[in-house]
């Protein structure tokens, strides 16, 4: 046994948290940069969060300019406003999209001179690099970004969508509020819901699932699939809205310390080529995916089954399948604008930007294997 964990963050879970977002920026630093998107403004919290810096007399900057699938240029603007606002620390608002760009911004504030994409695909090359303190406030439970160090970035020259990842990135505090989280309309609720449980059933399948690991795996997986169909029904359901949210969190340390899986390295290409929902890409991928690969780690597979109210590994990936049927999410990836002639693309982008995840699969894909799996899930 080998494994390596190292995953400290502060959490603040529970309704009524969003209440105290500058009491904990301000233990962080005295200026903030809020790096949100526009959906915010639009549900009131930006204003809410704005009261309570200004009632504790603190300046703040606000960067709105988050898109779904945070761009490498869009980190590159944001960082350069944090310098020139004189921001100390960074309030990320929002959902997964704001938790990885805020990030970005964070290194890339200080750090001017590196080049973002090239960290992306190479890492920080054993350098110790700094980073301003972050504070995350998610508004949607799927990212799980909240509680790790990694960050999804897109380029859009290159459309190469991979993450960085560094203990640096890890927020200095998570303030989760399932009160937040009500506002998400449903169609974004099945994606990132979906998207928290494929990161509890990848990394509890992954290799590198561990000792510490495994039981938040496996305790988030249960969580999810007995209350993902009833949040899906209804947000209000209090007692499914706050165990999801949860699950979506602490399942973001344990994938972190573990790794993720075939699903999310063959779901990059796809967003990163047609800007594509990731939870919608996970569900046009997950069964596929889960039906070439049960007969390599057949007893995980079957406990996954189970967990989802099957029998045993033969059945895991139609058990997915019946459970996106009732969220709503069958997807295919024709309806998202793909054909056959992205698939070479695909394949090659896949290689490029997630070799570590196919090789972390229980069944390692080929090229050619991968291509069948693209076209099966056409
Ligand atoms: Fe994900």
């Amino acid at each position: 046994m080998d494994f390596e964990y190292c995953v400290p963050f502060d959490l603040k879970f529970g309704r009524g948290k969003a209440d105290h977002i500058g009491e904990e920026i301000s233990r962080h630093g005295r200026r903030p940069l809020i790096v949100t998107g526009k959906s915010s403004a639009k549900t009131g919290l930006l204003e809410k969060v704005e009261g309570q810096l200004e009632a504790l007399g603190m300046e703040y900057h606000v960067f709105d300019k988050v898109s779904k699938n945070p761009l490498t240029t869009t980190v590159e603007e944001g960082a350069e406003t944090a310098r020139s606002s004189g921001c100390d620390c960074i309030l990320a608002l929002g959902g997964g999209s704001p938790m990885d760009a805020s990030k970005g911004i964070a290194l890339m504030a200080c750090n001017p001179g590196e080049d973002i994409h090239g960290i992306m695909m190479d890492g920080f090359g054993g350098r110790r690099l700094t980073a301003l303190p972050i504070v995350a406030v998610p508004t949607t439970c799927g990212t799980g970004s909240e509680c790790n160090g990694t960050a999804i970035l897109s380029d859009p020259v290159t459309k190469d969508k991979k993450g960085i990842r560094d203990n640096v990135l890890i927020p200095r505090c998570s303030v989760v509020d399932p009160s937040l989280m009500e506002t998400m309309p449903p169609e974004t609720l099945s994606a990132v819901t979906f998207d928290a449980l494929c990161h509890s059933m990848e990394s509890y399948l992954s290799p590198r699932s561990n000792p510490v690991t495994e039981p938040t795996s496996l305790t988030c997986m249960a969580t999810l699939s007995k209350y993902i169909v009833r949040v899906n029904d209804d947000i209000y359901d209090e007692e499914a809205l706050d165990a999801v949210t949860l699950a979506s969190s602490l399942v973001g340390s344990a994938f972190y310390a573990s790794s993720l899986i075939a699903p999310h390295g063959l779901e990059h290409p796809l967003s990163g080529l047609r800007d594509m929902v990731h939870g919608r890409g996970l569900a046009a991928l997950t069964p596929v995916i889960f039906r070439h690969s049960c007969m390599c780690s057949a007893p995980k597979f079957s406990i996954v089954s189970k967990l989802l109210g099957g029998n045993d590994e033969t059945d895991c990936a139609r058990q997915v399948e019946m459970l996106l049927g009732r969220i709503g999410l069958d997807v295919y990836l024709s309806d998202e604008g793909f054909c056959e002639d992205d698939i070479p693309w695909l394949v090659d982008n896949a290689f490029r930007v997630s070799k570590a995840r196919i090789e972390d699969n229980p069944k390692v894909f080929g090229r050619e294997e991968i291509a069948e799996i693209y076209r099966e899930a056409m």
